[in-house]
């Protein structure tokens, strides 16, 4: 796990979208791009968007996958994960619709396992980590899946998601994700983090040396290239620890 501690938020965007850019230039034929919602990759997507408007990147060949979608609403609604994405970023890209994918609000998991089968490695997975260290929606436990599955959303999660709805008790209470398998295979995974609220998280990812499941994002020591994107705010005093 590499870090690169980065002054700020638009430096960690800045930073994530060059490497997105640069892998799309070298597979311009082909490449397929694992994205992420909340609040973290919402600065990447608009430096991806920035450099299809100045022709530095071109998307009419890439592939997208997203991690996850809540249940039980639908992709048309405001809060919905496909609503997000075409909002942050497919609507302001030239990606073509049928190179879209992301997991239905219905839940069929067999349906999304297929589609990633299909699609196969990703040349670049991205990533948030949530305040418990969760990775995509795989949420602390005794165990984790492998490939995507439905999940019960912690109560911090729901909490925290709050933010995006009018009240708490709208937020989803499921959601389907990709498993930990399915996040591992990717050529990079870049994970990004930004913020002091995150800092616990990120001080417990620095300093852990053990794969735990309590602990998802301990998760990614088990691959061999992945860049952790951490601005000041988040990183925090780490360094003088
Ligand atoms: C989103 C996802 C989540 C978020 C995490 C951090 O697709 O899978 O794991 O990356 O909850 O969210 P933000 O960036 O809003 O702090």
């Amino acid at each position: 796990m590499k870090w690169q501690v980065c002054k700020d938020y638009d430096s960690i965007s800045q930073k994530a979208a060059e490497l997105i850019r640069d892998t799309l230039i070298d597979n311009n034929i082909r490449s397929v791009i694992g994205f992420a919602t909340g609040s973290t990759p919402i600065g990447t997507y608009r430096k991806l968007i920035e450099m299809y408007e100045s022709k530095e990147c071109d998307f009419s060949n890439m592939i997208s996958v997203n991690l996850d979608e809540y249940i039980g609403i639908s992709q048309d609604d405001a809060q919905s994960y496909y609503h997000f994405m075409h909002e942050n970023l497919f609507d302001h890209i030239n990606i073509q619709e049928e190179n879209i994918h992301l997991p239905k609000p219905d839940g069929n998991t067999k349906d999304y396992n297929a589609v990633l089968d299909t699609v196969g490695r990703r040349n670049i997975q991205i990533l948030g980590i949530g305040n418990n260290g969760h990775i995509a929606f795989n949420e602390p436990n005794e165990y984790l899946n492998a490939r995507t599955s439905i999940i019960d959303l912690d109560e911090s999660t729901i909490q925290a998601n709050a933010r995006f709805f009018e009240k708490e008790e709208d937020v989803p209470k499921q959601a389907i994700s990709m498993g930990i398998g399915d996040i591992l295979n990717a050529d990079l995974i870049i994970l990004l983090i930004s913020g002091k609220k995150k800092q616990q998280a990120t001080q417990r990812l620095y300093h852990e040396k053990k794969i735990t499941t309590r602990f998802p994002a301990s998760l990614l020591f088990a691959h061999p290239n992945v860049v952790v994107l951490v601005d000041e705010d988040a990183f925090g005093t780490i360094a003088n620890d």
